[in-house]
């Protein structure tokens, strides 16, 4: 084991900045430096109000508030920042490819391959690279032959160590983290590494929920990780369906198999559908992986998952057509939540940009509400689907600041996003602000069925008849 005092991550982003922030806060003698080559998102890092930090989690603020230039550090001084540290964390982005080879399924390694490069091209000392992004197993290969074969002759170690935070709840996932995962090569050099960050970790974690593994089974993890989490949402979406068509409950259904300590409880609840940029492109990778070995059945058991998800999103939007009278054209829609999930401003694949988009095809006039998402993301969330110009995509969608000018004169409510704040409304005060009868088809489950119907609401509530 080896004592680190400088520590560096490229790629300040919801993984990059968090991760590092609760290193920061519990390693106070190492100095972490994160930087990024987007100088926008690195000023919001850097900015003295801390509510304008370029990502909102609970608790973030209070960290960076307490770590900022006194041991965490941000910038674009990429080079500077590798040159310095002794152990270099790569947390770029790795999007699903949407081009050549692979296109649609596999994961772009460019950014990462850059970094290899960049990492390669700069060091004159010998250092520890961490893998945080999420990659395809068998990446670290990668990585050790370009920077053994472009470097300047200095010892590389390469660990995986994939990140298992949830976003909305990234603090408390990171300072009470169930398991860190650490792999890489099982030669003396290999394990001293290991230990290294391992060490980082013990800072604030009990010693026996650092896992060790072999650098293959690290990577392949994190991706099996997640497929079998979106599996589960999957399958109690898939349940959902065949609730509302028998006058089973599927929250019932959920308690009753969750409290079998085989099955468990979490993860059950049956959504308008997952979003989020990890589980659609992390088992699209799977599936590319798959299909990569020859495993075609392996392949496609995973890809039910996401064609499951699709599913539910277009079963939840052609359930608002046909229960609007098979047309909404003109009709004003009001979405809450456009967040993938509470307590996040990130949208990546959520829900509701493709309920948006197929209820836009059908000429709806959507009018939304989300408390931490800007008007800018909304619009940039749509226009990049390509379904129509920007100009269009203007004329159909409103965003507003105030929940109850989404509402105004409404044929229907659309709840996107299970966050709290819209289980206090005043549903009776908006219940008289829109047109009868009144919609609501709740995605998120998150009202009291007797309570709305009793208003006088036409209350759908997915899974559930
Ligand atoms: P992100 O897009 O929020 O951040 C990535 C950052 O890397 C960007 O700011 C980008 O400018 C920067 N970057 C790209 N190339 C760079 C380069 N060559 N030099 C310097 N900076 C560069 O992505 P994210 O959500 O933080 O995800 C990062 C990785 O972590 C992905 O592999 C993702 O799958 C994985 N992951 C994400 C989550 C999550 O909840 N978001 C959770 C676990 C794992
Ligand atoms: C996920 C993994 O949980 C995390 O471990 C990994 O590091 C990154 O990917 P994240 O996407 O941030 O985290 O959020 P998560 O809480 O997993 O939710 C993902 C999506 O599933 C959200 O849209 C959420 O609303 C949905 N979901 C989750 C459900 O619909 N039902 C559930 O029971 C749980």
């Amino acid at each position: 084991m080896r004592k680190i005092n400088k520590i560096c991550c490229i790629g300040a982003g919801y993984v990059g900045g968090p991760t590092m922030a609760v290193i920061a806060k519990n390693c106070p003698e190492i100095q972490v430096e994160v930087v990024d080559i987007n100088q926008k998102r690195i000023d919001l890092w850097n900015h003295e109000n801390l509510d304008l930090l370029p990502i909102y989690e609970p608790g973030l603020k209070e960290i960076v508030g307490e770590t900022r230039g006194k041991n965490l550090f941000f910038s674009t001084e990429v080079d500077k920042a590798i040159e310095e540290a002794e152990m270099i964390f790569i947390s770029v982005n790795t999007p699903t490819k949407t081009y050549g080879k692979g296109k649609g399924q596999a994961a772009d390694l460019k950014y990462i391959e850059l970094c290899a490069r960049n990492i390669a091209k700069v060091a004159k000392t010998d250092k520890i690279v961490v893998e945080k992004s999420t990659l395809p197993v068998r990446t670290a290969g990668a990585i050790k032959s370009i920077l053994d074969n472009t470097g300047n002759g200095v010892n590389f170690e390469i660990l995986s160590n994939p990140e298992f935070l949830a976003e909305g709840t990234a603090v408390d996932d990171l300072m009470n983290a169930d398991r860190i995962l650490i792999g890489g090569d099982e030669t003396e050099s290999g394990q001293k590494a290991k230990d290294t960050l391992s060490w980082i970790y013990e800072h604030w974690l009990p010693k026996e929920r650092i896992l060790q593994t072999n650098v293959w089974s690290s990577e392949l993890s994190k991706l099996v990780a997640n497929a079998f989490l979106a599996q589960r949402v999957s399958s109690i979406n898939a349940v959902s369906a065949l609730c509302e068509k028998t006058d089973a409950n599927v929250a019932e259904v959920s308690k009753a198999i969750g409290h079998d300590s085989r099955i468990g409880s979490k993860f059950l609840n049956s959504s308008v559908g997952f979003g989020g940029s990890c589980f659609q492109k992390d088992i699209l990778n799977l599936v590319y992986i798959a299909k990569s070995y020859g495993l075609t059945e392996v392949a496609d058991y995973w890809e039910q998952v996401i064609i499951m998800n699709d599913y539910q999103k277009r079963r939840f939007a052609d359930n608002i057509i046909s229960t609007l009278y098979n047309t909404v054209s003109g009709k004003k829609i009001c979405f809450y939540g456009w967040a993938f999930k509470k307590d996040t401003n990130d949208t990546r694949e959520s829900a509701a940009i493709y309920v948006a988009d197929a209820l836009l095809d059908e000429q709806a006039q959507i009018v939304i509400y989300d408390p931490k998402v800007s008007e800018e993301t909304i619009y940039s969330d749509l226009d990049y689907l390509g379904t129509r110009s920007p100009e269009e995509n203007r004329k159909l969608i409103k965003v507003v600041k105030d929940p109850m000018d989404a509402n105004k004169d409404a044929h229907a409510i659309a709840i996107m996003t299970e966050w709290d704040e819209f289980r206090a409304y005043d549903w009776k005060a908006i219940f008289e602000n829109m047109l009868k009868p009144a919609f609501v088809f709740d995605g998120r489950r998150i009202l009291d069925k007797d309570k709305m119907d009793s208003i006088g609401f036409k209350y759908y509530k997915i899974g559930q008849s």
